[in-house]
């Protein structure tokens, strides 16, 4: 080994509450992530509720869900709400015109998407329609989800077998309105929002907050625009950042086979979220010094070339040890900023993208991903402590080089304090001192997550190649206590 990097947590200083939300998940009306993956339909062979999978939905439940988001993405502004209510064999038929041209059949709706949020027990994220919808539209379906009145709407609700409002937690106002939203300008988009917003009306009890459409990498002239002008009208403003091996769109780079080069890469693109959201909490720092806004980056992940032989509308991709470890990454840097980011959505939840759960027909079987989410649990609505690495050496390749260790702590509901560590570089295992002063550690406990190769994952025929096992160490006699983290892992210990 080289020296130990030395990883400090100071529990006198506790930070922000790591908002449950940044565990969020993304739910689109995307190639097979609802229907099939999710929603098979009451008549189904599949057990399932209502029409909703079993297997899956205890899966989620069991990662503990906090929030979903729905029905897009590009999906969102290109869907009209009321082909999704009523008797479902009545219900039109569209295509999707933004992914792979299939027809959407519209019998998952708003209904049934509040059963989901329902059987999760998770907060809802409906997603409005500015692109090809109107400020009327949008209106009436707030009024629709939310009023406790006698209007129409509501009593069309009720008709529809919803007597009580639905609990609309967020809604968005359009999505990427600078892309598959409208090709608008932040300056078109945000007298629109402002707009849209002075018309969604609700129980004050039952009011949405309301998330306004941002930017996405570098670009900061969205929270620019939004947090100068709408500062009253947002809970927070939506960012986007997607993971890509090559960084190139054209050939973004295997989720399987691939070699170190890769590996490095994706890391290393991944960890630029990090000032991606340092140059906009910059912005909103000057905008909104009193932190009113919150920053969500409500769609990130992996992204790679699809599965040969799959529609490439449906972005379905393999999901490996990388995938973990750019999860991790990713938590540890919104812990650190959980003063602005109080919410993620990964995209997606089930067979789109960098997916908790990949289904084949009545089979399942849960990724390395959905195993790093359960891993971090006990960071849902935790306390950040303020945590210091010396001695984190650099993993190099090829001439470029990112840190080896990343790491994270947190108070949890429970009481106890918890550390996450990552170890980035596949080719050397670390040594970890773990020191809290004032506090005598006398061990840790929790699961480690690895697997030899870089692209280890799992198959509907051997669905647990990789999956946590328990990890443990104590303090030695002279009280010090060090954790060997593994090559290409994922750590979370109870620290005691
Ligand atoms: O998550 C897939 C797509 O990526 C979403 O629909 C869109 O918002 C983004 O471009």
């Amino acid at each position: 080994y080289a020296a130990p990097v030395s990883v400090t947590i100071d529990t006198t200083r506790p930070g922000p509450v790591i908002n449950k939300n940044v565990y969020g998940q993304f739910a689109e009306h995307l190639g097979t992530g609802i229907y099939e993956g999710m929603y098979v339909g009451p008549k189904s062979k599949i057990p399932n509720t209502r029409g909703w999978r079993n297997d899956v939905i205890g899966a989620l439940k069991e990662m503990h869900v906090p929030l979903v988001r729905w029905p897009g993405g590009c999906f969102a502004d290109e869907y009209h709400w009321r082909d999704g209510i009523g008797a479902r064999e009545k219900r039109p038929v569209k295509v999707n015109t933004n992914w792979g041209g299939v027809e959407e059949s519209n019998a998952v709706g708003t209904h049934e998407f509040f059963d989901l949020a329902e059987q999760l027990g998770a907060d809802t994220y409906v997603n409005g329609n500015l692109g090809t919808g109107s400020a009327q539209e949008m209106s009436e379906w707030v009024e629709y989800m939310t009023s406790d009145s006698k209007s129409t709407l509501a009593e069309l609700r009720r008709k529809n077998g919803r007597d009580k409002p639905f609990k609309v937690d967020f809604f968005a106002i359009g999505n990427e309105a600078w892309g598959c939203g409208g090709n608008m300008t932040p300056r078109y988009y945000t007298d629109l929002y402002k707009q849209t917003e002075t018309f969604l009306r609700a129980p004050k009890h039952l009011r949405p907050q309301i998330i306004a459409s941002g930017g996405n990498d570098y670009d900061t002239t969205w929270t620019d625009m939004i947090s100068r002008e709408a500062k009253k009208q947002t809970y927070g403003i939506s960012f986007h950042y997607y993971t890509i091996p090559t960084g190139k769109w054209e050939v973004k780079g295997a989720a399987t086979g691939f070699k170190e080069a890769e590996w490095f890469s994706t890391l290393s693109n991944t960890l630029k979220i990090d000032s991606m959201i340092k140059k906009n909490v910059e912005v909103l720092d000057r905008n909104d010094p009193e932190k009113k806004i919150g920053f969500l980056v409500d769609e990130w992940g992996t992204w790679y070339d699809v599965e040969k032989g799959t529609n490439a509308g449906f972005l379905y991709q393999q999901n490996t040890l990388r995938d973990a470890v750019v999860a991790a990454l990713n938590f540890n840097i919104f812990h650190e900023h959980a003063d602005r980011v109080r919410m993620t959505n990964i995209a997606q939840m089930v067979n789109v993208l960098q997916a908790m759960i990949l289904t084949d027909k009545d089979k399942m079987l849960l990724t390395p991903t959905y195993h790093a989410y359960h891993m971090y649990v006990p960071f849902q609505d935790a306390t950040s402590l303020p945590i210091t690495l010396k001695d984190n050496p650099q993993y190099s390749y090829n001439g470029s080089s990112i840190p080896e260790i990343s790491a994270s702590a947190a108070r949890a509901k429970d009481g106890k304090l918890y550390l996450a560590l990552v170890n980035t570089n596949p080719n050397q295992e670390a040594e970890v001192a773990v020191d809290v002063p004032g506090v005598a550690i006398k061990s840790v406990k929790g699961r480690v997550l690895t697997a030899p190769a870089l692209d280890t994952h799992n198959t509907f025929q051997a669905p647990d190649t990789i999956k946590p096992v328990p990890f443990s160490a104590s303090a030695g006699a002279d009280g010090k206590l060090t954790i060997k983290i593994p090559s290409k892992a994922v750590i979370v210990v109870a620290v005691e």
